[in-house]
């Protein structure tokens, strides 16, 4: 990595890079935003893990809204109809907050103590980042990968639409991330920790990539419940739950509920994330419609390179 500078504005000095839409802090092989720098460092002190938390993990821009909402939704079943669901109610992103980040609102994340188990919580931190009592605790952990190239073209426009003065071209962007320079990156060695820890501890870590999701939405709804220590009974076979859990989930139904088309999901300073930002398009190989195919085979052979010998591949 590149040797960063030191800026002076934050609490307790990073070393920072600019060129991405916030600068970036160089911490333990992953690239952070500084605020989130802090607060992992924050967090890997005081989070306190609980045995029966589930942690679904993602990188950013892999379908972190979709697993929010079907977890959610498995583990509320018997509380709620689908009529009168949350979720018609709620974003998804609101539904299941993050260790890392306060919703928002929030001046710190002291409120995740004060959830009832068992807790549904979610990360994009890499699982070398992740506090301590995770691992200590034996938490459930579900992770969700994406191709790259569709990770990438998502994470361009989601970050170009949250930073609207900080545009930044494709081609500049494209750039940074195959260098892993881009928040929560590189995104290889984020998915490949995930990876091999499903190898390791298959009860404990669940391994999904969104390209399948969307081939069979219904069977990974059984293999998630199944996980989380929630199977489908015959009757609920029977009533067709997990076909109407996976519908109410669908990209088709939450983009547009209006509880998700309209408002901001977060503002504050220049940075806005609108509700709907989270429901681009959901399809897998979107990135045709922006990148080369010469793109396309460089970013394949870099996902080639880093899983070599893994096991995993795209
Ligand atoms: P696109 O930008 O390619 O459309 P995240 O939730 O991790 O931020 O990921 C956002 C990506 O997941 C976006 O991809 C978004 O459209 C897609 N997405 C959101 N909800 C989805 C759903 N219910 N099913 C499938 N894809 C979904």
């Amino acid at each position: 990595m590149e040797q960063p500078k030191k800026p002076s504005s934050e609490p307790t000095e990073l070393p920072t890079k600019e060129g991405s839409w916030l600068p970036l802090v160089p911490y333990k092989n992953y690239w952070l935003e500084v605020h989130l720098a802090h607060n992992t460092m924050r967090v890997q002190e005081s989070f306190q893990a609980r045995p029966d938390d589930t942690i679904l993990a993602t990188s950013p821009k892999c379908g972190t809204t979709w697993l929010k909402a079907l977890a959610f939704t498995i583990v509320n079943r018997s509380k709620h109809s689908f009529d009168e669901h949350p979720l018609l109610a709620q974003h998804p992103q609101a539904v299941v907050p993050y260790i890392e980040m306060p919703a928002d609102g929030r001046r710190d994340l002291s409120y995740i103590d004060e959830i009832p188990s068992p807790r549904l919580l979610a990360t994009h931190l890499p699982l070398s980042l992740l506090p301590r009592s995770i691992a200590e605790q034996g938490c459930r952990i579900v992770y969700i990968t994406r191709d790259p190239k569709d990770a990438f073209i998502s994470t361009w426009h989601f970050k170009n639409k949250m930073h609207p003065r900080s545009f930044i071209g494709l081609d500049d962007a494209f750039d940074m991330f195959c260098d892993g320079f881009v928040n929560y990156g590189p995104c290889w060695e984020h998915t490949l920790e995930y990876w091999k820890e499903s190898q390791a501890r298959p009860d404990g870590c669940l391994f999904f990539r969104y390209e399948e999701m969307m081939r069979e939405p219904v069977e990974h709804v059984r293999k998630l419940a199944a996980f989380l220590g929630a199977p489908f009974t015959g009757e609920e076979e029977d009533a067709k739950l997990p076909e109407q859990v996976a519908k109410l989930c669908s990209f088709g139904n939450l983009a547009g509920l209006r509880v998700n088309q309209t408002g901001d999901f977060m503002r504050k300073e220049d940075m806005v994330v609108e509700k709907s930002t989270f429901f681009r398009k959901g399809k897998v190989g979107d990135w045709r419609n922006y990148m080369d195919e010469e793109k396309g085979r460089k970013l394949d052979r870099i996902s080639e390179e880093k899983f070599k010998g893994s096991g995993f591949a795209y």
